[in-house]
């Protein structure tokens, strides 16, 4: 992706080698900062406050957290307890559990001293294998929009996203981002539909993507997207995912599954991108699945540019930040080895990788 007319990733090695930079998520779209994390402390609450957001990236800032731990305290007693304080910083993603997972098998059979170098080097490899399957996601997603466009002759093709599965969310493309970029490199006619992804407004990071990307879209409030399709006027939904379930439910930001809903009630194809990272045989169904309760106040107030908050209501209320899509309303997964028709195929697909 390009930033301020620069080429990067979303997460990147410093010239000192060992600390790592993001961008600070909570201050865009109206302002790229940067920053710099070295210890697992501040990783945690990078993760823990949304500085940084989205299953790949949570799991990639996570990799590195527990480089910094191990830097600080390699015994065992200090990986175990670096895994933990990086778990609870987030309960939904899975990617999150499957980083430390992958890292702590690594660095555990080694002797202390090598063990943060090591945890490093693996987050490193994460990275790296993140953009190969994202841009692998988008190559399968591609196929989707190009028959799509072959049908349409000419006219645009409407997509409609939720929440930010771009490339801030991932190391780089995106999972539900990448087929659009490349569709519209290679000159095909898009436009997206952008929800608002209320309370957050993770569309508002969607928005910026695409506007960098020159990629047509609009911005439109949560509830526009039932209208919408009723109109005729989305051809397909691409959404990421933080879990899929063995039984193919998916859990995503809070709102997924009513444009799902609207999606086969007006015989819209339904897609989900995953890298095999968000997978998750070992979770039986959605309703097993840790759904995470933020701060009421994300609701209370509206944020906006600048980070000038305004209250809207002084009542209770609920912030439930994922759903679930049951996998019926799904109609495939799009993932780096190929698009699944369905569960068992998902399975199947997905055997042996990650
Ligand atoms: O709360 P967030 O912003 O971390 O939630 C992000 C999402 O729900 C994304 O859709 C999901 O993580 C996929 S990102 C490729």
């Amino acid at each position: 992706m390009r930033i301020e007319g620069a080429v990067t990733r979303s997460i990147w090695v410093e010239p000192d080698g060992w600390a790592v930079g993001i961008f600070d998520q909570r201050l865009l779209p109206w302002q790229v900062e940067r920053m710099v994390l070295r210890e697992i402390g501040g990783a945690a609450v990078a993760i823990a406050d949304m500085a940084t957001r989205g299953a790949p990236m949570i799991g990639a800032v996570a990799a590195y957290g527990l480089a910094f731990g191990l830097k600080a305290d390699p015994s065992d007693e200090g990986l175990a307890a670096s895994c933990e304080q990086l778990r609870v910083t987030r309960p939904t993603a899975v990617n999150l559990l499957w980083a430390l997972e992958r890292v702590r098998r690594v660095v555990a059979p080694l002797p202390p001293a090598a063990r943060a170098a090591a945890a490093h080097a693996e987050a490193g490899r994460i990275c790296d294998e993140d953009v190969a399957m994202n841009r692998a996601i988008g190559e399968g997603g591609l196929g989707l929009i190009r028959a799509i466009a072959a049908r349409k002759a000419g006219a645009p093709v409407n997509v409609l996203t939720h929440c930010n599965a771009g490339w801030l969310a991932t190391v780089d493309w995106g999972t539900a981002t990448a087929p659009l970029y490349l569709a519209h490199d290679e000159g095909i006619a898009l436009h997206v539909w952008v929800d608002e992804t209320r309370p957050r407004n993770q569309g508002a990071l969607t928005a910026f993507e695409l506007a960098g990307h020159g990629v047509p879209h609009s911005y439109i409030v949560d509830n526009a997207g039932g209208l919408l399709m009723q109109q005729g006027a989305v051809d397909m939904v691409i959404v990421g995912t933080d879990r899929v379930t063995a039984n193919g439910d998916v859990c995503n930001k809070i709102g997924t599954y009513l444009k799902a809903l609207a999606a086969r009630a007006h015989g819209v194809p339904f897609y989900v991108a995953l890298p095999s990272a968000t997978y998750d045989p070992a979770t039986a169904t959605g309703a097993d699945v840790p759904i995470e309760e933020r701060s009421g106040k994300e609701v209370a107030f509206v944020a906006g540019e600048g980070g000038h908050k305004v209250r809207v209501t002084r009542s209770p209320v609920r912030n439930p930040a994922f759903d679930i899509t049951p996998a019926s309303l799904v109609t495939a997964y799009i993932t780096e080895a190929g698009i699944a028709a369905g569960p068992e195929a998902l399975a199947q697909l997905l055997a042996g990788q990650g």
